[in-house]
């Protein structure tokens, strides 16, 4: 186990009828102007916003308003945010949405306070000294980034989908309120599945030795993440499943999950990433489904314990290999409906070419395995096809 520091600032509300408090966490604060960032309308639909502005208005805060983050958010609208941001002079961003509104608002809330260009935090070049504060009203859980400082964001010109993160871009607070989450389509809560699964898997096989309890935690959280999904595709109403499941995707990346690890290997959302960024309309969780297992079939022999381990704990398998483990994940994800090809995908042969091209942006990367471009590539066809 490695040395580590763990802290988190976010204060996390969590539960029923919760949304309807914004108001007066925010008058507590001492907020009295916020920019309300959110997506395409599900919060319309869903009655979310109708509590939100009422939760606002019974406290007086004024809001401004941005609407059109798209998933796989751009950085276009980043700074269309910031610029309304400044010129309305608000206090604090207040994020309603999933994963893609709420990275944006992370963007935009250390964007606001920056003299440069956002996009040098996501290119490595500067890192936020400071950031406006952040509110998030999750209603999709999935990433995680309602209790950690990581948001990703795509440039379009150059179909580059990068990350940073930094302690300025936690949110101060976020509140998750199960509930809300019923009117997701069954494919966004598988997608959700599979990313949060991804991020502990993402520690878990990052090759580090004796995370003895850590492992059990993980564990527990991708057999509850498995669990609750297949609870949820049969009833999405079903209060106590949506419950764990949210806390469960939470806990896969706000710090817990990757406790005494040596941070995680992250190859396989780096490469997730290319695909998401050449074609917007693959959802990160389907492009995970397809990338993960491609990427264990290719480094698994680093360490076959680990994955046999995996097969043992998760499905149960009595006589486990790294190969049957492996199986026994596709197998999962093709039962919940997820994909498991790059074919599947919509992408085609010729794609991989491109595809690595873009992954390779960020290469040499990787924990358990270092991976150069030519690895890349292999991985990508390994996901070609079954
Ligand atoms: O835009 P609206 O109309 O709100 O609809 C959204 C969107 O179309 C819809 N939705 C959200 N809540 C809903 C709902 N529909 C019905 N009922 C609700 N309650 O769902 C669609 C997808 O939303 P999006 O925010 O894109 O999904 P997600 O939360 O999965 O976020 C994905 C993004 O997060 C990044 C991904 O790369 C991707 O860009 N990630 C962020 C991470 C982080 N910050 O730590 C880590 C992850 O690994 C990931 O990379
Ligand atoms: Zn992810």
């Amino acid at each position: 186990m490695e040395n580590f520091v763990f802290y988190n600032p976010t204060k996390l509300v969590f539960g029923k009828n919760t949304v309807e408090k914004i108001g007066e966490y925010l008058k507590k604060d001492k907020v009295k102007r916020v920019l309300l960032l959110a997506g395409g309308g599900s919060i319309k639909k869903n009655g979310v916003y109708e509590k939100v502005v009422r939760s606002l208005m019974e406290n007086s805060i004024e809001k401004i308003e941005v609407w059109g983050v798209r998933p796989n958010p751009v950085l276009s609208k980043v700074y269309e945010a910031i610029e309304v941001a400044k010129k309305e002079k608000v206090e604090a961003i207040l994020a309603v949405g999933g994963g893609s509104v709420i990275d944006s608002a992370k963007a935009v809330a250390a964007g606001v306070l920056y003299e440069g260009d956002v996009w040098d935090f996501y290119l490595g070049r500067s890192n936020p000294k400071k950031a406006l504060p952040l509110y998030a009203i999750l209603t999709l859980s999935a990433t995680g980034t309602e209790m950690n400082g990581n948001t990703v964001v795509t440039k379009e010109e150059t179909l580059e989908k990068f990350a940073f993160g930094s302690i300025h871009v936690y949110p101060k607070l976020s509140i998750v309120d199960p509930e809300v989450q019923y009117t997701l389509p069954s494919n966004q809560t598988v997608n959700g599945a599979v990313d949060a699964i991804s991020h502990v898997m993402e520690y878990y096989f990052d090759g580090t030795k004796r995370t003895d309890l850590i492992d059990r935690v993980d564990e527990g959280i991708i057999s509850t993440l498995i669990e609750t999904t297949e609870a949820l595709l049969n009833d999405p109403k079903d209060y106590d499943a949506r419950a764990n499941f949210a806390l469960a995707t939470t806990l896969a990346l706000n710090g817990v999950s990757g406790m005494g690890h040596r941070g995680g290997d992250w190859s396989s959302h780096a490469i997730e990433h290319a695909l998401s960024a050449l074609n917007p309309d693959v959802a990160h969780g389907a492009g995970l489904a397809v990338v993960f297992p491609a990427w264990m079939k290719y480094v698994y022999r680093k360490d076959p314990s680990k994955f046999r381990r995996f097969g043992r704990v998760i499905f149960r398998l009595k006589h486990s290999t790294p190969e049957k483990a492996i199986e026994a994940l596709k197998k999962w994800y093709k039962k919940i409906g997820a994909p498991i090809t790059l074919k599947e995908l919509g992408f085609k042969r010729e794609d991989i070419d491109e595809l690595t091209e873009i992954a390779a942006k960020t290469a040499p990367m990787g924990k358990l395995v270092i991976l150069e471009k030519e690895d890349i590539r292999k991985i990508l066809e390994i996901a070609y096809e079954e």
